[in-house]
């Protein structure tokens, strides 16, 4: 019934997270573009629907569609446990990990060596990034920001010593710092990213699965994650 109601409503509503490239970052325009937004996209011309949707901090995510601000999460979201309990997960579109972003003459060459440092260590909130510098590496309070450019910037302008983030934003982040940031290759974790639906819409989980399925066989996927990687 809820692909009906989302067909009765004609719109269908993402939420996201921007300042997480490829996956969503401001365009030229102001308004949120990036790998996720064009799948959301592909999903409403499937329904036959009207588009939209809405950028907030990753945070406030799982509430936000728990309450039903809107139909689906499309924010380079890792399946935890923890979150599989607050909400479904379609099936994987993109994989990714942790790596370590530093200042370009930082002489750090791995994780763990901020176990025993006196490092500051900035982080995207709320994000596994974050539950890893804080269980796996015991660091009790890296230094929060809301997104992944936002700690690139921080750490650019000196205010941390390392940055612990998704390996392909920090990939496509990295290239607008040439010269001042690098990334390391060590991949610390293993992630699956999906979409996520509030519970008890099987119908719709359903629905995206085949559409992501369809875009990851026909190469659209790919194409989209290139394409956003370029900018
Ligand atoms: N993959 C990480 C997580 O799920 C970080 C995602 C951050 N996404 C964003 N749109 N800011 O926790």
């Amino acid at each position: 019934p809820t692909l009906d109601a989302i067909k009765e409503k004609g719109t269908f509503t993402l939420m996201t997270a921007t300042g997480f490239p490829p996956f969503e970052y401001l365009g030229a325009d102001g308004q949120p573009a990036g790998v996720d937004i064009d799948v959301g996209k592909l999903v409403a011309d499937e329904l036959g629907v009207e588009y939209e949707v809405l950028d907030m901090d990753f945070g406030l995510l799982i509430e936000a569609l728990k309450s039903g601000k809107g139909d689906m999460i499309g924010a380079g979201m890792t399946v935890t446990d923890e979150r599989a309990q607050q909400v479904d997960f379609t099936v994987t579109y993109a994989t990714a990990g942790q790596v370590l972003l530093l200042p370009a003459d930082s002489t750090i060459t791995s994780a763990e060596e901020l176990k025993s440092g006196d490092y500051t260590v900035t982080v995207q909130a709320n994000t596994t990034g974050d539950i890893y510098v804080q269980d796996t590496l015991g660091i009790s309070s890296p230094l929060q920001f809301k997104n992944a450019v936002e700690c690139a910037a921080a750490l650019a302008a000196g205010k941390a010593d390392a940055a612990v983030i998704d390996s392909v934003a920090a990939n496509t982040i990295v290239k607008n710092y040439e010269g001042e940031l690098k990334v390391l290759d060590e991949m610390v974790t293993e992630e699956n990213y999906a979409l996520a639906i509030a519970k008890g819409q099987e119908d719709l989980v359903e629905f995206v699965n085949q559409v992501i399925e369809k875009n990851i066989e026909n190469g659209t996927i790919d194409k989209l994650l290139e394409e956003h990687t370029a900018l």
